[in-house]
């Protein structure tokens, strides 16, 4: 990210226009990203302000090098950390393939619940159109949860 610091604290303190790539780092070395991406729940015409920038949509990945040692799960921790206590948001959902077992791991790993099977629904690198998993977690799921 080259925005000035001030802009980036002014991107959170706007949660309905953020959509960000963040770095994970240890000891000064980029080993990953996070986006994370504030969008509005659906509602009736009526009641749209009120499902503006309620919600996120989160992704990640590791270099594999620095997999199977933790990064992520403390990485998606402090996202989900941001998104419901400083965010204030009600819900926040991330997808992978069926087959993506270490990211629906890592998901069940921090409390994410399976709520969906989308057949054939994206398409994967190698040219397949692929079934998919998505998962979610209620603000009221996280401050319940065992910590
Ligand atoms: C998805 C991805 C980030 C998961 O990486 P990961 O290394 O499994 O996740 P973590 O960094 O949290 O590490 C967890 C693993 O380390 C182990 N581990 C070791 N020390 C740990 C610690 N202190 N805390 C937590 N887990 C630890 C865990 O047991 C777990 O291994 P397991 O799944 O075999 O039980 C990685 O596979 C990836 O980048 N994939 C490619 C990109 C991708 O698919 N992104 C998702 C698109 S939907």
């Amino acid at each position: 990210m080259g925005d000035p610091p001030e802009d980036f604290h002014a991107r959170f303190a706007a949660p309905e226009r953020l959509d960000l790539l963040l770095v994970i780092q240890r000891a000064g070395e980029v080993i990953g990203d996070l986006m994370i991406k504030v969008e509005d729940a659906w509602a009736p015409a009526r009641a749209v302000s009120q499902a503006r920038g309620v919600q996120a949509e989160l992704g990640w990945s590791l270099r594999p090098e620095e997999t199977g040692k933790g990064y992520a799960t403390e990485a998606v921790e402090a996202v989900l950390r941001i998104c419901f206590d400083e965010l204030g948001l009600r819900r926040v959902v991330a997808g992978c393939f069926t087959g993506n077992t270490a990211s629906y791991r890592l998901m069940e790993r921090v409390g994410m619940r399976r709520e969906g099977h989308s057949v054939k629904h994206a398409l994967h690198p190698s040219g397949a159109w692929l079934d998919g998993y998505t998962y979610a977690l209620l603000a009221e799921e996280w401050r319940g949860r065992d910590r």
